[in-house]
């Protein structure tokens, strides 16, 4: 099975699973955050890359992945908030990237860049901004394992929550290849949100605030997931 399927299957059996969001944390004592991390049980980490082209932001790009790679077995959940996305798709494989997710507002060929991943034997991902229709995404679900939906807009953490994204969980459950996906949420998940979004079908939920803006992760992990709810 590829490091993709692989990844997937585990994270599966993990969800509801809050995933820590590389936005906000201490880079100057990555190895640091990631015990840390780990040491509070996540089930894998999400590494928001950002071009300051997509966004109005700049974060990081492979360096930082394979510095992470180096550091952790967990599987690194690649969100790429860029331009061009399929230009770099295979030097985000051989950093070491588990999921590679591409938003469906950087492509007009979104089903050709999920099946670039998946032939790297990565799990491909794709994502939507609040203001984009499921519509927009519908020919790609089938050759997605993600969907991530963004409940801020893309380029920042320390958001409020768009909570009209919700609805986005179950128009994607409808879709063809829509039952199985695994579906994320991404952006302004604390512990008055995780509720909503768990109960609307979130499986994957990407805090960064939540969690970085707490000395003890584990305990912010925790209370996050004592608010998860059951499908409603
Ligand atoms: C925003 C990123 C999110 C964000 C989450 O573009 O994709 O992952 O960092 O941060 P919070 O949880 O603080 O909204
Ligand atoms: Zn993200």
């Amino acid at each position: 099975m590829s490091r993709g399927r692989n990844c997937i299957s585990g994270l599966r059996d993990a969800t509801p699973a809050v995933l820590p969001s590389l936005l906000l944390c201490d880079f100057g004592n990555l190895e640091r955050e990631i015990e840390h991390l780990e040491d509070a049980g996540v089930a894998a980490l999400h590494l928001d890359v950002m071009d300051g082209v997509f966004v109005p932001n700049f974060t990081y790009g492979m360096t930082i992945v394979s510095a992470l790679r180096k550091l952790t077995e967990l599987p690194l959940d690649v969100h790429l908030m860029m331009v061009h996305p399929e230009k770099y798709i295979g030097q985000f494989c051989d950093a070491g990237a588990d999921i590679i997710t591409v938003h469906a507002e950087a492509t007009n060929d979104a089903p050709a860049i999920l099946k670039q991943i998946r032939d790297l034997g990565v799990a491909a991902g794709i994502a939507v901004n609040p203001e984009t229709p499921i519509s927009e995404i519908a020919a790609a679900i089938p050759h997605a394992d993600v969907a991530l939906v963004m409940s801020v807009h893309a380029g920042f953490g320390g958001q409020s929550f768009i909570a009209q994204v919700l609805s986005k969980f179950e128009e994607i459950r409808s879709l063809p290849g829509g039952a199985e996906i695994m579906l994320e949420i991404d952006g302004g998940i604390n512990d008055d949100t995780i509720g909503q979004a768990t109960e609307h079908g979130a499986q994957l939920l990407v805090a960064g605030s939540a969690i970085f803006q707490h000395e003890d992760y584990a305990a912010a992990i925790e209370n996050l997931m004592s608010q998860v709810k059951c499908l409603k």
